[in-house]
């Protein structure tokens, strides 16, 4: 079977590796971005180039709260053959993958508008649209965000999720509740994943490993939060990749996932072993806890690994000189 799948934020950083995950084993994508300022378009761009090189892939330039545009990308999608058959079986099935979204969880707090707009409108615009458009499967991109001031230090989906310490966190949640109630109201199959601090190549500029990469190799201070006694659940990209992919194959009616490393690490640990890969040490100013932050991230992912046969194959060890590989060859340091 293959599949025709509606990407939203195709030229965002986990949107560019799952498109083109699809597009090289054959399945059909559309691609909807609106390649916004939020960081580096530039990159978003050359993201997007890539993919185009590929017959089966069709870039979309279009906002999420346009109606109208949204349609448009929809009305490509190819629909199964009009012949009886069960919903959830036809031929070439359709899906929509929902990543695009205003990310970062420091942001929201100067920017609580976007978050709203983006996040919250624009969602129930898509799934709105999947609805309207019969759509086969909608998968979409929730956080560990959203276990937000929880206690615990392995989080799992069973978890309670009703104190969000961003607003980040926040629409995340609001995006899986109205999944679940366009579920039981329109019995349309809906999958959330809840992604755990991605890192990887063509990654995003205001994260953590490309801003430690690039102010070592550019001699600039490192601005440490949490003082570095932060842990987190680093996953990388291509893991995430292989779990968003199942998740469109497997088609659940009704679930959420985590979708972690599998290990938490001291962001010291993280930022030592970013300094090996660019050879030299970086000067470093330790700054407390930014608000909305959290102490830990840790992912139960016990659920993915039984029902999405979710392995995460990449450690920290192997997935951070990868990426410093690519920042060299990309910037050309
Ligand atoms: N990267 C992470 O660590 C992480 C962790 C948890 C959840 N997520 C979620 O995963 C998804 C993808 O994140 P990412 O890291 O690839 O971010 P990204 O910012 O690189 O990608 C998002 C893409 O969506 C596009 N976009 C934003 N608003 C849009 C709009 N209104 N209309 C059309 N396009 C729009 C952006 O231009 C961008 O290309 C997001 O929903 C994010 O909240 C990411």
């Amino acid at each position: 079977m293959s599949l025709s799948v509606l990407i939203t934020g195709s030229a965002g950083f986990i949107g560019f590796h799952t498109v083109k995950a699809l597009l090289a084993r054959g399945d059909m994508v559309i691609g909807l971005d609106n390649f916004n300022s939020y960081y580096d378009a530039t990159l978003k761009e050359r993201r997007n180039e890539v993919l185009e090189k590929y017959e089966n892939f069709t870039c979309i330039r279009g906002d999420i709260k346009d109606t109208a545009k949204l349609q448009e990308a929809f009305s490509l999608l190819i629909k199964p053959s009009p012949c009886p058959l069960p919903k959830g079986r036809g031929a070439m099935e359709t899906r929509v993958c929902h990543l695009a979204a205003q990310a970062g969880v420091r942001h929201s707090i100067e920017h609580p508008d976007e978050f709203i707009q983006d996040n919250i409108v624009g969602f129930h615009n898509v799934i709105d649209a999947a609805r309207k458009n019969d759509i086969d499967g909608f998968v979409y991109a929730s956080t560990s965000a959203v276990y937000g001031d929880n206690a615990k230090t392995l989080f799992s989906e069973e978890d309670k999720t009703d104190d969000q310490a961003s607003l980040y966190g926040m629409t995340k949640k609001a995006n899986e509740l109205e999944a679940r109630v366009y579920h039981k109201r329109y019995g349309m199959y809906v999958t959330g994943l809840r992604f755990f601090t991605v890192y990887g190549t063509w990654g995003r500029p205001d994260m953590a490993l490309f801003l430690f990469t690039d102010w070592i190799l550019k001699n600039q201070p490192l601005q440490i939060f949490g003082k570095g006694k932060m842990r987190r659940d680093w996953t990388c990209v291509d893991d995430i990749v292989s779990g968003i992919i199942s998740a469109l194959d497997k088609n659940y009616a009704c679930e959420i996932f985590n979708l972690g490393g599998g290990h938490t690490e001291e962001l010291m640990d993280f930022v030592t072993m970013i300094e090996k890969c660019c050879g030299k040490e970086g000067e470093k100013n330790f700054l407390s806890m930014q608000p909305g932050d959290v102490v830990q991230t840790s992912a139960d992912i016990s659920k993915a690994r039984k029902m999405l046969e979710y392995e995460p194959k990449t450690r920290i060890q192997e997935g951070i000189p990868k990426f410093v590989e690519w920042y060299r060859k990309y910037y050309g340091l």
